[in-house]
């Protein structure tokens, strides 16, 4: 794909819905009873291959005029779940089948299968869970499980979810205390659908609950709304509608280093101004860096628009996404002629003007779009090895760039 570099940046949208509360939604609707409604859902790759193993472990879905309908599978089927590129399906649902009647295989693509499982295998196991491994293709065969006090050693939205998820099944109660909060759709939705679950600050405490249907409606998603908003703040204006009120970081960040970013509030969700701004060179660490943790090669193509020196640091979890983050984020920003390192946890750059070159996304749904916007901003473009991968997330991406 060839990405051209463009002179303004002027939309209206409506960004994608978001990705991580879809496949909850589609989740709990498996494990609750009677039936849910998940209104504008998500369709992605990621989210196709969340249904698909719904529908393998016995939830009966049906997807038309926009909603998706789930009728709970009362008990779980043994099967085989290709969770495709899926990390959030793999590891929500080791969770929810460890304390279950059934054994459970589960695979996933080449990407999926190359990334430990280790800190979901070894947090279930606290639990008495059966895993046979920490990496796809692993099984679990379902055990009665026993409720834990759990202090994530790092922060993880994906294995606290698991280990919410198995606690629902568990014989004892089970809490989850976080050092560093985490996106926090799994103990939202796990009310909305009935879980007797509290939060007190850091600390969810779950008991033993059955879930009963839901209507659930997604929100857009902060995450690809991302990418417009980072064009429009180098190149012009857009207006985003129903971006979810959940996670606001980065929102606040942008605001922070200067970007004019009006709010019309919802209850939900809002609606975003977002217009062409001076932004100064900046560091994102610490809690930041989980908040933004997808954002994070987005805001580095950022950074290399900025004058001065920005860095990024803690955000070591980069390395065991979807491809090594890090390093792909270095490669293809250098590629363009960007001063950036590589540093063990992050990256520095020293921002200025982008130059233009090529992009090896190793099939990465967020390299590829947030290398796009990078290609975009820069004086010459350059090219994208692989289109077809930002499916995964955000289907129309390509036309923002149009
Ligand atoms: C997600 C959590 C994050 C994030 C991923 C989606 C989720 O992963 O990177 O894209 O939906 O829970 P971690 O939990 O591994 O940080």
């Amino acid at each position: 794909m060839r990405v051209k570099p463009i002179k303004q940046f002027l939309t209206a949208l409506t960004p994608p819905p978001d990705k991580s509360i879809t496949i909850r939604a589609l989740i709990m609707g498996l494990l609750a009873s009677g039936t849910t409604y998940v209104y504008n859902p998500l369709v992605s790759g990621d989210t196709v291959s969340a249904l698909g193993a719904v529908s393998a472990l016995g939830g009966e879905v049906d997807f038309r005029g926009g909603v998706i309908t789930i009728k709970g599978a009362g008990s779980l089927l043994d099967c085989t779940v290709d969770a495709g590129n899926s990390a959030t399906a793999l590891r929500l649902l080791m969770g929810a089948v460890a304390g279950q009647n059934v054994t459970v295989k589960f695979t996933g693509d080449s990407s999926l299968c190359s990334r430990s499982h280790r800190a979901v295998a070894e947090a279930l196991a606290a639990m008495g869970a059966d895993i046979s491994a920490s990496k796809a293709p692993l099984t679990v065969r379902g055990k009665q499980l026993s409720g834990i006090d759990f202090v994530p050693s790092s922060p993880s939205a994906q294995v606290k979810s698991a280990v919410l998820l198995a606690g629902l099944n568990a014989s004892s109660p089970t809490t989850v205390t976080e050092k560093i909060k985490t996106r926090p759709h799994t103990e939202e939705m796990l009310r909305r659908f009935g879980a007797d679950i509290t939060v007190d600050g850091n600390t969810i405490k779950l008991n033993p609950s059955k879930l009963s249907g839901a209507k659930i409606t997604v929100p857009g998603d902060i995450s690809s709304a991302a990418y417009p908003m980072v064009l429009a703040l180098r190149k012009g204006y857009c207006y985003l509608k129903n971006v979810g009120n959940s996670r606001r970081e980065l929102i606040d960040f942008l605001v922070g280093i200067g970007g004019e970013i009006e709010e019309e509030k919802g209850e939900y969700s809002s609606n975003l101004t977002v217009k062409q701004s001076n932004l100064r060179p900046f560091t994102v660490s610490g809690a930041l860096s989980t908040a933004l943790i997808d954002e994070l090669p987005l805001l580095a193509a950022l950074a290399a628009t900025i004058e001065g020196e920005s860095v990024i640091k803690d955000a070591d979890a980069l390395r065991n996404k979807e491809c090594d983050r890090i390093r792909q984020t270095v490669t293809s920003l250098k590629n363009m002629g960007v001063d950036i390192t590589e540093n063990a946890d992050g990256f520095t750059v020293r921002g200025g003007q982008i130059t233009g070159g090529s992009v090896v996304t190793k099939g990465d749904h967020r390299i590829a779009m947030s290398m796009a916007v990078a290609l975009a901003l820069s004086a010459k473009g350059g090219s994208v090895d692989d289109d077809k991968c930002v499916e995964i997330s955000y289907p129309s991406f390509w036309e923002l760039l149009q």
